[in-house]
């Protein structure tokens, strides 16, 4: 093994803050074109909290977890992930902080098609040149909690959605990583496949400490966060912390309940 595979994953610091961001602006085109997707976006996610993001489309969500993932640069204004600023990182670095530190759930479950669910739930660890040793004990621990145990030699044709996402899930919180991004993670799934899904990440958090923000239009979906950020026209017009349904259903109406 080259000593670049074997290297230890980039520090963090041990922040309280999962991830941060201040006047975050993200424009597109420019003149007669140009639209302000952010405008000014201050948000503050706290370590081991489930965080939805709601608001209409094309209200921002897609472009703030862009951002907020280091998937997307912003055109003004900070970010940082478990204390660590993402402007400040080169483009190598921040591949390489994105792969330490940041895992990615999408509506599309992304699984490679020739890969059994095992070597899919295996691949990124493996790509970044990490010992399975180190990681054997949550692999079984999360395999088991997502009830993937028997699926682990079925390729992902040989899945139903629900199991698919949930390997897709197993994936991204295989290396615990600082934050899990998950985008629209039911809008494919069955309302059946939906709850345990989303129980699971519930449960992600609730048990292994992770870190979940999603991106969601479902008040169901939003129902298993924690909190809940909602965005209108690139700016964040509510933080809810533990909301009633009714409290939600009002700040997405524009009101305060
Ligand atoms: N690549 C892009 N080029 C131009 N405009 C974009 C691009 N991506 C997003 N936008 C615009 O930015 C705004 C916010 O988009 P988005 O973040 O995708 O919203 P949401 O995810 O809430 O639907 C919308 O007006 C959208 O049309
Ligand atoms: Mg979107």
């Amino acid at each position: 093994m080259t000593s670049l595979q074997t290297s230890p994953p980039t520090p963090v610091a041990d922040a309280a803050l999962a991830a941060s961001a201040r006047g975050l602006t993200r424009t597109y085109g420019r003149g007669d074109t140009l639209v302000s997707a952010l405008r000014g976006v201050d948000l503050d996610l706290p370590t081991g909290r489930f965080t939805a993001i709601m608001g209409p489309s094309g209200s921002g969500k897609s472009t703030l977890m862009h951002c907020l993932a280091g998937l997307d640069q912003p055109t003004g204004g900070t970010v940082s992930v478990a204390g660590q600023p993402l402007e400040s990182l080169d483009d190598d670095a921040l591949t390489r902080f994105r792969r330490d530190h940041v895992g990615f759930v999408f509506q599309a479950f992304n699984l490679l098609p020739m890969l059994t669910a095992e070597q899919n739930i295996w691949l990124p660890t493996e790509l970044a040149g990490r010992p399975r040793a180190d990681h054997r004990g949550r692999f079984d621990h999360i395999v088991a909690t997502l009830g993937l145990t028997d699926r682990l030699t079925h390729r992902p044709a040989e899945l139903s959605g629900g199991q698919q996402q949930r390997v897709a899930i197993a994936r991204a919180l295989l290396t615990a990583p600082a934050i899990v991004f998950a985008d629209e993670p039911t809008g494919n799934l069955d309302s059946t496949s939906s709850a345990e899904v989303l129980s699971f990440l519930r449960g992600s958090v609730r048990e292994l400490g992770q870190t979940v923000v999603m991106v969601t239009h479902e008040v169901d979906a939003a129902g298993y966060a924690d909190d809940v950020v909602v965005l209108a026209d690139g700016q964040v017009t509510h933080h809810l912390h533990d909301p009633s349904r009714a409290d939600l259903v009002a700040a997405l109406a524009g009101r305060s309940a």
